[in-house]
C-alpha cells in the first residue's frame, strides 16, 4: 500500500482496494492466518459508535493484538491537551491509531503528528472503513456488473462510497436534496478516477433499474441542532414501500438506522435488506486493512 494512512478510500489504488477486498473475503472464510501479535491499536472516539468500535476491537483480538479505547472524556484531549500533542504521545506507544472525529482536518493533523498509521473511523466528510465493508458486501452479492443508487445525505458515508464505487468500477447514481449534495470535489474525484456518478435530486429517477439502494441517516452525529430543517429537506427521500414499489433492489444502510425517517421498519426488516451482512463485513474488511497497514 502506497499511503501510510487510511484517511479516505482513495488512499488505496483500485488494485490495492481489490487486494484488500480479496483478503477480507479470505479472512471471512477462515483461510488466512496472518497475525498482528503484540500490536496495539489506539482507538480515539469524539463521537459514539457501535459497529466501528466493536469491530476494530474484536478484529485486533482475533489477529492476536490488542485495542485501547480512548473516549473524549477519558484522555487529556477532552480536557484541553491539543490533538497534535495527543498524537505525538500516543504514537510513541501504539502501533496504529483509529480515530472517529468531527473535523476531517483533525484526522490529517493526527496523521501528520502520530508517526504511526492513522485510520479514519469516520469524520464529518468521510467514512472509508464503511466503504470497504460496503464494497465487500456488494462483491459477495453480485458479480462485476452492478449498479447502485445512493439516496440520502451527501456527507461522510455517501462521499467515501462514491469515490469507492469509482475505484471498484461500480455504476453509481446519487439522489440528494439540493442543499445536501455531495461536495463537488468528491464528484470530480470520482470522475478523475474514471466513473462520474449520475447526480439527481429526485430519488425515483436515481433508483430506476438499479441492483442496490443505499441510504444513511438524515441527521448525522453533531447535526442535532439542524434536525427540523433536515427532516423537511429530506421529505420524499424515505426508503419505503411506495418509493420501492417498482424496484427489486437490495437495500443497504450503514447503520444506525432511524426507522420512520430515512427508512421504514418494513423495508429495513424485509428479505431484500442486506444490512446485517454489511455490518458483519466491517470486521472482515478492517482486519484486512489492519494487516495491510500494521502487518
Ligand atoms: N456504520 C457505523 O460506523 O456504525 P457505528 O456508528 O455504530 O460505528
Ligand atoms: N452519517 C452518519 C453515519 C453514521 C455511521 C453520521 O455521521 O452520523
Amino acid at each position: 500500500m502506497n499511503a501510510d494512512n487510511f484517511l479516505d478510500i482513495d488512499d488505496l489504488s483500485s488494485d490495492e482496494l481489490q487486494t484488500i477486498l480479496a483478503r477480507a473475503a479470505a479472512l471471512k472464510n477462515g483461510d488466512d492466518d496472518s497475525r498482528l501479535e503484540d500490536q496495539t491499536l489506539g482507538m480515539l472516539f469524539e463521537k459514539p459508535s457501535t459497529r466501528t468500535r466493536i469491530s476494530f476491537e474484536t478484529g485486533m483480538t482475533q489477529l492476536g493484538g490488542h485495542a485501547i479505547f480512548m473516549g473524549p472524556e477519558d484522555i487529556q484531549l477532552g480536557h484541553g491537551e491539543p490533538l497534535k500533542d495527543t498524537a505525538r504521545a500516543a504514537g510513541r506507544y501504539v502501533d496504529g491509531i483509529m480515530a472517529r472525529l468531527f473535523a476531517h482536518k483533525d484526522a490529517e493533523i493526527l496523521a501528520e503528528y502520530a508517526e504511526v498509521p492513522v485510520i479514519n473511523g469516520l469524520t464529518d466528510d468521510a467514512h472509508p472503513c464503511q466503504t470497504l465493508a460496503d464494497l465487500l458486501t456488494i462483491r459477495e452479492q453480485f458479480g462485476k456488473e452492478v449498479s447502485v443508487a445512493w439516496v440520502g445525505d451527501g456527507n461522510n458515508v455517501g462521499q467515501s462510497f462514491a469515490i469507492g464505487c469509482a475505484l471498484a468500477d461500480v455504476d453509481l447514481s446519487v439522489a440528494t436534496p439540493p442543499a445536501y449534495a455531495m461536495d463537488e470535489a468528491v464528484i470530480e474525484r470520482a470522475a478523475e478516477i474514471g466513473s462520474k456518478p449520475d447526480v439527481y435530486t429526485d430519488p425515483e429517477a436515481a433508483i430506476e433499474g438499479v441492483d442496490v439502494i443505499y441510504t444513511d441517516v438524515w441527521v448525522s452525529m453533531g447535526q442535532e441542532d439542524k434536525r427540523e430543517q433536515k427532516l423537511e429537506a429530506f421529505e420524499g427521500f424515505q426508503l419505503n414501500d411506495t418509493l420501492l414499489a417498482e424496484s427489486n433492489a437490495k437495500i443497504m444502510h450503514c447503520l444506525p438506522a432511524h426507522r420512520g425517517e430515512e427508512i421504514t421498519d418494513t423495508v429495513l426488516e424485509s428479505d431484500r435488506s442486506i444490512v446485517w451482512d454489511q455490518a458483519e463485513n466491517r470486521l472482515h474488511a478492517q482486519k484486512a486493512l489492519l494487516l495491510e497497514l500494521l502487518g
